[in-house]
C-alpha cells in the first residue's frame, strides 16, 4: 500500500508510505487518486488530510522513474494535483517533516496546509538540472512571493517550515502547529473547522506580480548567471517564475512551466546530476557489508603525525565533536602542528564561518602526546606519518602493542600497499586505510582502502563515520595511487605527451578549463609541488624502468621549478602570488626537448587534448572496475568529481563516457595508440570498455 487510507470520524486521512521518502510514484500517485474517489463516495467524510508516514511527508517525485514508462502513465502528478484542487471536499495536507519538489507541488494544490516547525520545505529541482515541473514555479510565487520564491527555485535550498511561516503575508501554511508530535491531532482539528467552508481556496486564484517586472527579472538573470557556470536549468527557473507574472493565465504559465521542464529533463547536464544524485548515495553502500552490518563505538580518534595530513585530519574529527589525541615524535613538530589547526580555525572565525566558543570547544577536544601510551584508549587511530614503509612498519608494530583491542588502525598512505602495513600487526582485520585529500579538512573526498582481510563491520564504521564527518567516502580496493591517483598518472602522463608533440602548458590547461575542470595540469601541480611526482617518478623508475613519460616533467624539476612555493613552475609566479603567467624559459625546455627527440611540433586541437587527457582517465578506470579495485563506475565518478575538480554537470569520466558512446571513444583510444609519440600499451581499450561498447551499452 504506497498511500494508505483510514477514516476517522468524519475525516479521511491517506497517508502516502512509499519508502524511504514517498516518492510520489506511479504506484503512489494510483494510491492517492484511489483514495481520494474512496472519500468521495463516503456521504460520511467531509474532509480529507493527506499526510506521509516516516521520515517524509514526499521527497518529491520519484527520480528512478524518470524516463521510464511509469513517468508518463496517467495519472501523472499534474492530473493529481488537478483532482486534488477540483475535489469537493476540502484537502488539508498535513507536513510533518520533509517536503520537497513533487511533495511541495501536491501540497501546494490542496486547499490548506498545517505544517509542524522545522520541516524541511524545498523545491530542489534545480539541483537535479531540472525546474518543478508540477507547478511550483507559479503556485510558490503565489503564496510566498516572487523573490522569496525564486531564491528558493533557483538555489534549490532547503528552508525551515517555521520561517516560511514568518513570510509576512505567507498563504503556504495555513496553520503551524505546536510540535511534529501534536500535527496529527491538530490537522484533524484544522480539517474539521473547515469542512464546510465553500468556495475552497485555491492557490492559483491568487495574484502574481513583482512590481518591478521586467527590472527584477533582468537582475535575477544576472544573479544566477554568475552562479549558475554552465547549467542551463537556474536561467529556465527564472523564466518559468517570471511566466507567473506575466501569462494572460494560470494555465498558460504552467504550459510555459511544463516546456522548460520537459526540455531540462532531457539535456546531459541534468543526466549527470541525476546520475550523481543516485552515484553519491551508491557509494555509501558496499556490496557484501549489509547495511545492518553492526558498527564498532568511535568515542575517542589517535592521529600520529602531525604534518600536513595529520593536522587537517583531525580537524575533521573536532568539527564533528570526537576528542582527538595528536601523537609526534618531537614536541616542535607537534606545536607547529597545533599552531596550523588553530590558524585554520583563526581563519574561519576571522571570516564569520566560526563563533569564537565554538572554536574553543573544538580546540578543548585536542590534546597531543609523545607517547603511545596516551593512544590506549582511543577506538581509532589514524596513521598520518612519512610516506616510507619502514617508518609506516615502526609506527604499526607499535600501535600492535599497545592498541585496545577492537580498535581500529588506519593509515592515510597514498602510494603504499595496505597489505603490507597490515602485516605489520597481529590484527590485519582491524586495519584499514583511510585516504584523505589536501586539504583534509577541506576536501570532501575520502577513499576507504579494503585490504585483503579488512573486516566487514570495520569497513561499516569507517563509511558511517565518513558520514558523520561530513565526507563523500568511496572503497577501494589495494592498488598503487587506489581510484583517484592511479587514474591521474594516466593523465599527467597524457598531459606530458602534449607538450612533446607541440602543445604549450597554457594550450592544455585552457582547453581542459573550457571543458570545466577548475585547473588544468599544469597549474594544479604547480600548485601541489612538481618535486612530489618526481619523487615517486624516480622510485617507479628501478620498479618500472619500461615506463613511458615526458621527460619534461624531470627537467623541469631538475632546474628547480617545483611550482608555487619556488615561485616558479611550469609557469611563473610573482613571489608569494599564484597567479600563473606562461613562462620563456619553460616553453624553450620543451623546445629543446623536442628538438633533441627528433619530435616536429604539430598543431594539436582543443578537442584532442580534452579528449586525451579524460579518456585516459576513462580506459584506467574501466580497468579499476575489471580488476574489482572499484565495485562500481559511478564510485569512481564520485572520486573525480568530489576529489578531482570534474566538472559535476558532466557526471565524472565513466559517465561522460557513456554519454559520448563507448563505441567512439574506444574509436578514439584506437587513433591514440597510433600515434608513435604516445604510449600504444596504455591505449589498449580495456576489454569491459570493449565489450560494453560492442553491446552498445554504458558503464552505468
Ligand atoms: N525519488 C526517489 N528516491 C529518492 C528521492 C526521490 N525524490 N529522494 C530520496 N530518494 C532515495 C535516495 O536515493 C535514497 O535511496 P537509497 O537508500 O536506496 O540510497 C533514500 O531515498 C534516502 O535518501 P537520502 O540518503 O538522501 O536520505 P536523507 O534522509 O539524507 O535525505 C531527502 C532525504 C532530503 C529527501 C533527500 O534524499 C533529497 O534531497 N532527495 C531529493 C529530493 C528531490 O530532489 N526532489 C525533487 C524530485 S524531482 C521532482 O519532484 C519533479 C517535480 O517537480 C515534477
Ligand atoms: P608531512 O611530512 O607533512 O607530515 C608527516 C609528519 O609525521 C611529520 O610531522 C613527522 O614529524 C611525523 N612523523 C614522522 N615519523 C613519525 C613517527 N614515527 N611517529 C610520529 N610522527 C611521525 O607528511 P604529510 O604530507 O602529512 O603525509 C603524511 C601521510 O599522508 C603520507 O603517508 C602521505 O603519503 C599521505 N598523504 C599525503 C597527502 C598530501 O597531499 N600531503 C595527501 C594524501 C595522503
Amino acid at each position: 500500500m504506497t498511500a494508505e487510507y483510514q477514516v476517522h470520524g468524519d475525516v479521511a486521512v491517506i497517508t502516502l508510505n512509499n519508502p524511504p521518502v514517498n516518492g510520489l510514484g506511479l504506484a503512489t500517485r494510483q494510491g492517492i487518486v484511489d483514495a481520494l474517489a474512496k472519500a468521495e463516495d463516503d456521504a460520511a467524510v467531509k474532509a480529507v488530510v493527506i499526510t506521509g508516514a516516516g521520515k517524509a511527508f514526499s521527497g518529491g517525485a520519484d527520480i528512478k522513474e524518470f524516463g521510464t514508462p511509469q513517468s508518463l502513465q496517467d495519472p501523472n502528478l499534474h492530473s493529481v494535483i488537478r483532482t486534488v484542487e477540483n475535489y469537493s471536499k476540502p484537502i488539508v495536507a498535513a507536513i510533518h517533516s520533509v517536503c520537497m519538489g513533487g511533495g511541495l507541488e501536491l501540497a501546494l494544490g490542496c486547499h490548506y496546509r498545517v505544517a509542524a516547525p522545522g520541516c524541511t520545505v524545498a523545491l530542489p529541482e534545480v539541483k537535479l538540472g531540472l525546474l518543478p515541473g508540477a507547478g511550483g514555479t507559479q503556485r510558490l510565487p503565489r503564496v510566498i512571493g516572487v523573490e522569496h520564491a525564486l531564491n528558493m527555485i533557483a538555489t534549490g535550498e532547503a528552508v525551515p517550515s517555521d520561517m516560511l511561516a514568518m513570510i509576512p503575508g505567507q498563504k503556504l501554511f495555513d496553520k503551524l502547529s505546536a510540535s511534529a508530535e501534536s500535527l496529527p491531532d491538530e490537522a484533524l482539528e484544522f480539517a474539521r473547522k473547515v469542512a464546510d467552508a465553500r468556495p475552497l481556496p485555491l492557490v492559483r486564484n491568487l495574484p502574481c506580480k513583482h512590481p518591478q517586472g521586467e527590472a527584477y527579472f533582468q537582475f535575477a538573470r544576472n544573479m544566477v548567471k554568475g552562479m549558475a557556470k554552465n547549467l542551463p536549468a537556474p536561467a529556465k527557473c527564472v523564466d518559468a517564475v517570471q511566466a507567473a507574472t506575466t501569462s494572460r493565465n494560470f494555465e498558460e504559465g504552467l504550459m510555459t512551466e511544463r516546456e522548460l521542464f520537459l526540455n531540462l529533463m532531457f539535456t546531459p547536464e541534468s543526466r549527470s546530476l541525476r546520475h550523481l544524485f543516485f552515484a553519491e548515495r551508491a557509494a555509501s553502500k558496499i556490496p557484501d557489508v549489509p547495511s545492518d552490518t553492526p558498527k564498532r563505538d568511535i568515542r575517542k580518534v589517535g592521529v600520529i603525525g602531525a604534518g600536513t595530513m595529520g593536522g587537517g585530519i583531525s580537524m575533521n574529527f573536532l568539527n564533528a565533536g570526537i576528542p582527538v589525541t595528536i601523537l609526534e615524535t618531537r614536541q616542535e613538530a607537534l606545536d607547529r602542528g597545533i599552531a596550523t589547526i588553530r590558524k585554520n580555525y583563526e581563519a574561519q572565525v576571522k571570516k564569520g564561518k566560526l563563533k569564537t566558543d565554538k572554536y574553543e570547544a573544538r580546540m578543548a577536544l585536542l590534546s597531543t602526546s609523545l607517547s603511545y601510551d596516551d593512544l590506549k584508549d582511543c577506538d581509532l587511530i589514524i596513521e598520518a606519518v612519512f610516506e616510507d614503509m619502514g617508518v609506516k612498519q615502526q609506527v604499526f608494530s607499535k600501535l600492535d602493542e599497545v592498541a585496545r583491542q577492537g580498535a581500529i588502525l588506519a593509515s592515510n598512505t597514498s602510494t603504499l600497499d595496505l597489505n603490507k602495513i597490515a602485516s605489520f600487526t597481529r590484527r590485519p582485520q582491524d586495519v584499514v586505510g583511510m585516504h584523505f585529500f589536501s586539504p583534509a579538512n577541506v576536501m570532501k573526498l575520502l577513499e576507504v582502502v579494503r585490504g585483503e582481510q579488512t573486516a566487514k563491520d570495520v569497513l561499516a564504521t569507517v563509511m558511517a563515520l565518513a558520514k558523520k564527518i561530513k565526507k563523500t567516502a568511496v572503497v577501494s580496493g589495494v592498488c598503487d595511487g587506489f581510484i583517484g591517483n592511479r587514474m591521474i598518472e594516466r593523465y599527467s602522463q597524457q598531459a606530458g605527451f602534449l607538450l612533446d608533440e607541440g602543445a604549450t602548458p597554457q594550450q592544455v590547461d585552457r582547453a581542459i578549463e573550457k571543458f570545466g575542470f577548475p585547473m588544468g595540469p599544469f597549474r594544479m601541480i604547480d600548485m601541489a609541488g612538481n618535486d612530489i611526482g618526481w619523487a615517486i617518478r624516480k622510485r617507479r623508475a628501478v620498479e618500472q624502468p619500461d615506463m613511458k613519460y615526458s621527460k619534461t616533467a624531470d627537467l623541469l624539476c631538475e632546474m628547480g621549478r617545483f611550482g608555487q612555493k619556488t615561485s616558479a613552475g611550469w609557469y611563473d609566479y610573482e613571489a608569494g602570488k599564484r597567479d600563473a603567467q606562461p613562462s620563456a624559459v619553460v616553453n624553450k625546455m620543451i623546445e629543446d626537448y623536442r628538438q633533441q627527440q627528433g619530435i616536429t611540433p604539430r598543431k594539436i586541437s582543443d578537442d584532442e587534448i580534452v579528449q586525451r587527457l579524460v579518456y585516459s582517465l576513462v580506459n584506467e578506470g574501466a580497468k579499476i572496475l575489471e580488476e574489482g579495485i572499484a565495485s562500481k563506475s559511478g564510485d569512481i565518478d564520485m572520486v573525480y568529481l568530489t576529489g578531482y575538480g570534474f566538472p559535476l554537470w558532466r557526471g565524472g569520466p565513466m559517465h561522460y563516457a557513456g554519454e559520448v558512446g563507448l563505441f567512439n571513444v574506444v574509436q578514439a583510444m584506437k587513433r591514440f595508440a597510433r600515434n608513435p609519440h604516445d604510449d600504444a600499451k596504455a591505449w589498449k581499450p580495456s576489454k569491459l570498455i570493449v565489450d560494453l561498447a560492442a553491446a552498445g551499452k554504458t558503464f552505468e
